[in-house]
This record gives C-alpha cells, structure tokens and sequence, in this order.
C-alpha cells in the first residue's frame, strides 16, 4: 500500500507571521493524523521557522519549491540542496510548470537538480504534465513520456521509488478547472506504466504519483480515491489552514 502524500505548494506567499498563524490552526484541526504523509512546502523566507515550528515529532514534514542543481558557487540568487537539509528539509519540489514556463527550466535542468537532490538525500516531487494545446493535440502521452524520461535519467530503481511525481496538466493549475477523476486517473495509469516500462514493475508499483491542479476539498475524495493517484500538491487551497486540513482528512478517511 502507497501512504497518501499532501503536500500544500505555498508558492510566492506567505509571510513569517502568516506561516505561524497558519501552522497554528492546522495543526489543531488535524490532530492526531498519521495515516497520511503531510508536506508543507513555504517559501524559502519561511523554511527556518517553519522547520522549527514542526519540530521533531514531524507530524507534517518540510518541503521546499526549488533549488539549484550545483553544490556551490557563483550563482546569485539561488540556493543549494545542503542550505535546505541543514533547515531539515526532507522534500523538493522539481519542475513545477511556473518554473518551465517562466524560468525556462528544461527536463535536462530539472534531471540536474533531481540528482543533485538525491545526492543530498532529499526526496523530489519532480513535476510533469501537459499543456491545454497539447491535450487537445492528443499528445498528453507523448509529453509524459518526454518529461519522466528527460526528467528522471540516470537514476536507478531504488532512487526511484523514493521519488514522488506529480502529475500537474498546466490547463488545471490555479485556473479553478480541475482534471476530472477519469481524466486524471488515465494519465496517473500511464505515467505508472511507463516507469514500469523504463524501469520494473514493483518499482513502478511503490512511486507515489500524487495530482495538483485546482485540488480543494470538494474534488479532493474523489480525485484520490483512484487507484493510481496517491496524493495532492494543492497550491491556492492550501493557503487556508481549515481547507487544507480538510483535504488531508479526505485522504485519511479514503
Ligand atoms: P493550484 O496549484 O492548486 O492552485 O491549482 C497547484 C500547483 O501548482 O501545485
């Protein structure tokens, strides 16, 4: 059985103060919640309170929204994958569509940054996922295909089923227009098919495969309640604490 992951993608927002304030009312309304593995995933501003405010017992754990694939160096502005373990990050997200589309990040960045992050024992959430063109182009295949095979080169099996993927079709991110269950059941089927074609079977068997794209508490049961969809990177409901929580139950009720 794959645990189900939330992670909540805070993107650009999110002041000190708010994260606190935030934490506070999640962690209050999730209580005891363990069947589900839980992500918050602030701004790098917010990484070291937040990271202090979970603490040990880890009932949420830390992610952070990017970082450079280099160890070190002349690269003004970015920041590397021990800057993030020294925070106790334990996840990365790699790819997002807001960092190919706006950042020009390529498959061969983000398979730079997928190994630099394994190297440094942290666990990606390596993004992938079609444009609206391209779905209506029938090629939501082929552009998967592309993504897991650029994104996730050289890395082995076992590399492998610690990472997560998210399966982020770019027409449903923040546009309130989400992937129907079928629909993104159909593309979380073949992006297991695939690895198990790329890599074996029982590796493809354990990768989590979680979903973003508008994901809120009224679509959030039925959408992980699919047999390959193992999660939820929710971008704008996981800036309300309660809307979140509630995302997090809907997964631990299923
Ligand atoms: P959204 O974002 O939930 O606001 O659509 C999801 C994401 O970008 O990860």
């Amino acid at each position: 059985m794959r645990k189900k992951i939330i992670a909540a993608n805070w993107k650009m927002n999110m002041l000190v103060s708010e994260a606190e304030a935030f934490l506070h009312t999640f962690m209050h309304e999730i209580g005891g919640e363990n069947s589900v593995e839980i992500v918050i995933v602030p701004p790098f501003t917010a990484l070291s309170r937040v990271s202090e405010i979970l603490g040990r017992d880890q009932k949420a754990k830390l992610g952070a929204q990017n970082m450079h694939g280099e160890k070190s160096g002349a690269f003004t502005g970015e920041v590397n994958a021990a800057m993030l373990r020294e925070l106790y990050v334990r996840y990365v997200v790699l790819g997002h569509s807001e960092r190919r589309t706006l950042f020009g990040e390529t498959d061969e960045i983000v398979n730079h940054k997928v190994r630099a992050a394994i190297d440094a024992a942290l666990r990606p959430i390596v993004c992938i996922g079609e444009t609206l063109a391209e779905r209506d182009a029938h090629q939501v295949e082929a552009v998967l295909r592309r993504q897991i095979e650029g994104s996730l080169h050289g890395v082995n099996a076992r590399e492998l089923a610690e990472i997560v993927i998210a399966y982020e079709p770019v027409w449903a991110i923040g546009t309130g227009r989400t992937a129907t269950p079928q629909q993104a059941q159909e593309a979380h089927a073949f992006i297991r098919r695939t690895l198990s074609e790329l890599w074996d079977a029982p590796t493809a068997e354990k990768v989590r495969i979680q979903y973003g794209g508008s994901v809120k508490p009224q679509n959030a049961a039925e959408l992980m309640r699919e047999n390959d969809i193992d999660g939820a990177l929710v971008g704008g409901a996981s800036l309300d604490p309660r809307g979140f929580a509630d995302i997090v139950k809907a997964a631990a009720a299923l």
